[in-house]
């Protein structure tokens, strides 16, 4: 990596800095009371006197005699506070098309929305799933469904219909909210023909209603559970009242990929989530709320839409840009003329689309204003040293801190930061746990790793915005998270502290791998392959690669009669990547996809997968001798390299 310099806080920044270093003190002298203190910040109908029950670990009860209501958070509380003209989104869609919604518009949007959600039978506690592009109806519905107590579930508008059938049957989802459409490169995208798809011939049985927003205009097939959005809003009372709810109601299920098979349902609530979400949003990004104008380009289907599009800064009263296009349509500039444009101050993004902007070079960014940012944030993988000082360098005009975020979906809120006016900036490093978090990076045997050596990242107490557990499946729960080590959290990361104490993130440990800061299972993939009716066998792996941290790799064993029958000697590996774009969607699309005779196995039979990377990175292969045959990989490393591959 390049040297070790660091870069230290403005004393411009510091002076004016929302968090201060005393926030470690505080949190340090009494954790619990520190974060009582934050969850204060939001409105209770009804007052917590309990911070945290973990009689029950590891599913924890955080301020639970408390009530709120989330929505009430982020919208009627602002209104009241008189900030009902700040403006809460700056929607920018195709160019030209755009909508400036402030917090009272959008309060009563979300009212007639949740009484729209009402009048299609939706009570408390019901799963609503939400299929939908990057518009503000998305987030309309997410505040409305939580308004309500019930309980949504945000399936990424990329993913496929089966996808998202399994999605809703692991749920039993009531109700799907979707659009016709959506944008994407200056086209139309069709989105309600997937939810056609999953609902055919009686496959979601739960699903009674389908809430159609019409967004592109093109023809949609109808059928009687479906409904426009704008006939039920135009129907729909406008008041509706916010009602208190447990600290502890379910929020919302987001599912994510694990080590095997099926997504796990991840079950977030209340209370606890909202303090932390608000709580990092705040000092994380030193949001003032007044004259700041924050804009994170995650899509609202995944975690990081959740916490930091939605719920952070809506519940901190912030004005906020979501966009539902990409990065490079309709020219490679368009994310830095949207900075211009709203004057964006402070920027959330992804390592990889950093580096796909670093490759086409500071020509393009340097012909924009971006004069407006002031912190820069990076979220989903690690950030190399060279990204992290041409973010800095190109995008932050030298000047912007970057707070380097790590987290899960499983997390809830951000639990590793640097503090923007308070940490000397180290890239590449995440560097420190945020007051209230307690890491420690321990070896196999749960022993705390010294400095400098590489370990497994432990949570080793209770946090507010953790999960509450795997949606219906509280043994997968315990077996994923809490198996590893007695009374810790086991995240699935490696990561070491270096001699300065300074926190670095290692990659996953386990068979999740990281495309593009988006997380995708061997295993998800492998059933896909094997789904195929040419796949004897597949084994899947995550390699490095250099603009999406990592790439789908898989190698397949063909099952050749079958691919006689079909007549298909060619584009074998076009077609079963295209197999597996479908039946998951296109982000898990194997870049490569090699085949071979046989799969090296260890004599238990479990694949060995640090092998196959070995061949994936094109690096000498590793230590073979617990193959039950150790031929094995000289037969695939030289057909390999004979050209067998794609
Ligand atoms: C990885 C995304 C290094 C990590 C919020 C984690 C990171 C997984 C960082 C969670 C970071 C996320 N540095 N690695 N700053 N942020 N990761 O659930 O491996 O989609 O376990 O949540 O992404 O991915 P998820």
């Amino acid at each position: 990596m390049s040297d070790n310099k660091t870069f230290a806080p403005s004393s411009a920044f510091q002076a004016q800095a929302i968090a201060g270093a005393e926030l470690y003190a505080k949190a340090k002298a009494d954790r619990l009371g520190f974060w009582a203190e934050q969850a204060k910040s939001l409105h209770w109908h009804k007052p917590f006197t309990e911070v945290l029950d973990w009689s029950h670990a590891p599913v924890a009860r955080w301020f639970d005699d408390g009530e709120l209501n989330v929505s009430y958070n982020c919208l009627d509380r602002h209104v009241e506070a008189g900030l009902g003209d700040r403006v809460a989104l700056y929607f920018e869609g195709e160019p030209g098309d755009r909508r400036v919604i402030t917090y009272s518009e959008l309060t009563a949007e979300v009212k007639k929305a949740a009484n729209v959600l009402i009048n299609l039978g939706v009570v408390k506690g019901d799963r609503v799933a939400i299929y939908m592009p990057m518009i503000p109806e998305a987030v309309i519905t997410m505040l409305a469904v939580a308004r309500l107590g019930a309980i949504h579930s945000v399936v990424f508008g990329g993913f496929s219909s089966d996808a998202l059938a399994t999605r809703i049957n692991d749920a039993d989802v009531r109700v799907v909210v979707t659009a016709d459409g959506g944008y994407r490169k200056g086209k139309a995208s069709a989105l309600k023909p997937a939810v056609d798809e999953a609902l055919a011939d009686g496959k979601c049985p739960t699903v009674e209603q389908v809430l159609v927003v019409k967004r592109t205009g093109e023809d949609v097939t109808w059928t009687e559970k479906d409904h426009w959005w704008h006939d039920e809003m135009a129907k729909a009372e406008t008041e509706h009242m916010a009602q208190a709810f447990p600290s502890e109601q379910e929020l919302f299920i987001l599912y994510t990929s694990g080590t095997t098979g099926a997504p796990k349902g991840i079950l977030h609530t209340s209370g606890g989530y909202l303090t932390q979400a608000t709580y990092t949003h705040r000092n994380i990004f030193d949001l003032h709320p007044e004259t700041d104008v924050y804009w994170c380009t995650a899509d609202i289907g995944w975690i990081t839409g959740h916490s930091y599009v939605v719920y952070g800064p809506l519940a901190n009263g912030a004005s906020q840009v979501i966009f539902e296009g990409t990065p490079d349509a309709p020219h490679p500039g368009r994310w830095w003329e949207i900075i211009e444009r709203y004057k964006v101050s402070i920027f959330y993004t992804a390592p990889t689309a950093i580096r796909s902007f670093m490759k086409l070079g500071r020509e393009i960014p340097d012909k924009f204003d971006l004069s407006s940012l002031r912190v820069l944030g990076s979220v989903g993988e690690p950030i190399n040293p060279e990204a992290w000082l041409w973010y800095r360098d190109v995008i932050g005009g030298g000047h912007c801190p970057i707070v380097d975020t790590w987290w899960q979906t499983e997390t809830g809120a951000i639990m590793v930061s640097p503090l923007p006016g308070v940490t000397s900036l180290k890239p590449g490093s995440a560097q420190t746990p945020v007051p209230g978090i307690e890491i420690k990076i321990v070896n196999d045997q749960g022993q705390e790793v010294p400095r400098g050596e590489a370990g497994l990242l432990t949570i080793t107490e209770p946090w507010p915005s953790m999960l509450r557990g795997i949606w219906r499946n509280p043994g997968r729960f315990h077996e994923a998270y809490w198996s590893n080590f007695e009374g810790q959290y086991f995240a699935g990361d490696g990561a070491k502290w270096d001699e300065d104490g300074d926190l670095w993130l290692l990659g996953r440990v386990d068979d999740v791998m990281n495309v593009s800061g988006h997380r995708l299972s061997t295993a998800e993939i492998e059933s896909s392959l094997v789904g195929h009716p040419w796949v004897a066998e597949a084994a899947v792996v995550g390699a490095k690669d250099e603009i999406t941290g990592q790439a789908v790799v898989a190698f397949v064993i063909l099952r050749l009669d079958q691919v006689e029958a079909a007549g298909a000697a060619e584009n074998i590996s076009k077609i079963l990547r295209e197999h597996v774009s479908k039946d998951i969607g296109p982000i898990a699309r194997p870049r490569q996809i090699m085949v071979v005779a046989e799969l090296p196995k260890t004599r238990s039979g479990k694949i060995m997968r640090r092998l196959l990377r070995d061949v994936a990175e094109d690096r000498p292969i590793g230590d073979v001798t617990t193959l039950a045959d150790t031929s094995v990989m000289s037969v695939i490393s030289s057909k390999i390299a004979g050209g067998a591959s794609d």
